[in-house]
């Protein structure tokens, strides 16, 4: 399953509806790519074979959006949250990401370190081969450097392909109004972060109650004369202007959409943007699902992502965001398969190395128990289903 012919990046609209199939197939890895795949009868020797033993094999997943760097944990909040309190209202009150930020700040570099690390192992273990890791727990200069740095460490020391943003623009941090914090990220951030070769994308949450369009414009302009492309947090909690403000600076992704009207799709028809959205947290938070369907069937992409973060969805489970997909989003399996490996290796700058079989790409590849469908996978959508998991042509143990 998902075999794609090189070349192809995306996936939009009906074409969302197919995958490559081949049955009774070879693979062949050669170092840590695919190098050709096959009807059986064709296939070449090699020095050693993994046999399939009647499972699929199918790309890893990507992780699009995740905020797996942090400190601690927040399920002081989880318990104000069956109280009834809403994360608008935890947040109001000086808790959610800014209680984060402080643990964060008392948290040491080799700590954090660990714990992320722990995380990233978590996910690669689920299936995950790509993840994008969001700085944005700083909220300073220092913190949000040190964030970055263990993403960088993260990158080098783990064999999922690993790209980073930088989220300065999460919430107010605490030291600073409002005005002085997009200043700060402006002049003093950004060009850190830009210098030292931190990140690969930016980010600002474009909400209600965090940052305006206004300020997003700006931030994102100042990005962009550094070479930082946007992907952008839109339209969570309100029907922000966030996607509209992403397309305009060619974003490469807009993610959450919870709360979005036709005027969002018309704005994204044509673009190079990919709507993403994140059904962990629409779940943890009692929030609506994206509207999945209606992007789908006015011609758009969607990819789905995990948002894994101690807020809004602590879990990293792509499965379990497949799953949703098509039981929430009411995804056929196909499409949620899309949307979890090539649309999401697109949403984080990576779908011409990942997320698809096709030759030549790093041999990011999971081979389930035996199944007779892929439908199987959210069907059974808390059973085992990985058997091995080949991460750059090797065995994860
Ligand atoms: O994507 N919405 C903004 N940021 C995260 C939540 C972060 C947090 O609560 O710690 C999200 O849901
Ligand atoms: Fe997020």
């Amino acid at each position: 399953m998902g075999i794609t012919p090189e070349g192809v990046l995306r996936k939009q609209g009906a074409e969302m509806d197919h995958t490559g199939t081949l049955s009774n197939a070879y693979l062949l890895m050669e170092d840590d790519r695919i190098a050709d795949f096959g009807p059986m009868n064709e296939m070449p020797e090699a020095d050693a074979y993994i046999d399939a033993e009647g499972g699929l094999l199918m790309p890893s997943f990507c992780d699009s959006h995740t905020h797996i760097v942090y400190a601690g944990t927040r399920d002081g909040e989880f318990l104000d949250k069956i109280r009834g309190l809403s994360y608008e209202e935890i947040a109001a009150r000086g808790g959610g990401i800014l209680n984060s930020s402080d643990l964060l700040h008392s948290t040491s570099e080799e700590d954090l370190y660990q714990q992320s690390i722990e995380r990233v192992w978590e996910m690669i273990r689920k299936g995950t081969g790509a993840i994008e890791i969001k700085s944005g727990y700083g909220l300073n200069p220092a913190d949000e450097l040190k964030m970055l740095r263990v993403i960088r460490r993260i990158k080098n020391e783990c064999p999922a392909l690993i790209r980073a943003t930088f989220l300065g623009a999460h919430a107010v941090g605490r030291q600073y109004t409002q005005e002085e914090y997009v200043d700060t990220i402006c002049r003093e951030m950004i060009p850190a972060v830009s210098e030292q070769q931190l990140a690969d994308f930016i980010d600002v949450f474009c909400d209600t109650g965090f940052f305006t369009v206004e300020e997003t414009d700006c931030i994102l302009r100042v990005g962009a004369e550094y070479g930082l492309r946007p992907k952008i947090h839109a339209n969570e909690l309100g029907v922000s202007g966030g996607v509209q403000v992403g397309v305009k600076h060619q974003a490469l992704s807009v993610d959450h959409l919870e709360q979005t009207t036709d005027a969002e799709i018309e704005a994204l028809r044509g673009s190079c943007t990919m709507p993403t959205m994140l059904p962990g947290s629409s779940f943890f938070l009692g929030l609506p699902y994206g509207r999945a369907k209606a992007f789908i069937e006015a011609g758009l992409g969607i990819a789905l992502a995990s948002d894994y973060n101690p807020g809004s969805s602590p879990s990293g489970d792509m499965r379990f965001v497949m799953a949703m997909g098509c039981i929430r989003m009411r995804l056929t399996p196909v499409q949620a398969l899309n949307a979890c490996t090539l649309n999401a290796a697109y949403a984080m700058g990576v779908s011409e190395q990942v997320g698809s079989i096709t030759r030549g790409k790093r041999a990011n590849l999971i081979i389930t128990h035996p199944m007779h469908s892929l439908t199987i996978i959210p069907y059974h959508y808390n059973s085992p289903f990985i058997r091995h998991h080949i991460l750059a042509g090797n065995l994860i143990g």
